[in-house]
């Protein structure tokens, strides 16, 4: 599979979930397990361009596709992409465990649709839960993420 644009080949286990090739293969470790039965979403990626939960697929169902972790995100030189950027700014992390797949739900979100209203935000983001409640900050980040969009 291609993983933050580069070749990822590796023989694993039929059994092998995606979260733990990414993490233990790969050595991506943003990607988090919280809770391995598809509820918190701590583990989410984007696979051909769309959020999914990587503890629901198995390693072998990402066999040449494309899949972007946490790490992808910034680009060569470092520079945040914009969602990370605006959690930032707005202070839409607490202890962190759930951001990464926060952002990358986020990211997906906003590709899909641009301009989200409040309540279409907090609904996109119903399958990633923070433990620390901190919804309004995370919703609040991922609004300036899309104004940033529409004036840039
Ligand atoms: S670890 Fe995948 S949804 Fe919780
Ligand atoms: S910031 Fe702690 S779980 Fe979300």
């Amino acid at each position: 599979m291609t993983v933050n644009g580069s070749q990822v080949a590796a023989e694993v286990p039929d059994r092998t979930l995606l979260v733990h090739f990414l993490r233990e293969q790969a050595g991506l470790t943003g990607t988090n397990v919280g809770c391995d039965t598809s509820s918190c979403g701590a583990c989410t990626v984007l696979l051909d361009g769309r959020s999914v939960k990587s503890c629901t697929l198995l390693a072998a169902q990402a066999d040449g596709r494309s899949v972007v972790t946490i790490e992808g995100l910034a680009d060569g030189a470092g520079e945040l992409h914009p969602v990370q950027r605006a959690f930032r700014a707005e202070h839409g992390l607490q202890c962190g465990f759930c951001t990464p797949g926060m952002v990358m739900a986020a990211v997906s979100l906003l590709a899909e649709n641009p301009a989200p209203t409040e309540e279409e935000v907090r609904t996109g983001l119903e399958g990633n839960l923070c433990r620390c409640t901190g919804y309004h900050n995370i919703v609040r980040a991922v609004l300036a993420a899309a104004g940033e969009r529409e004036t840039s």
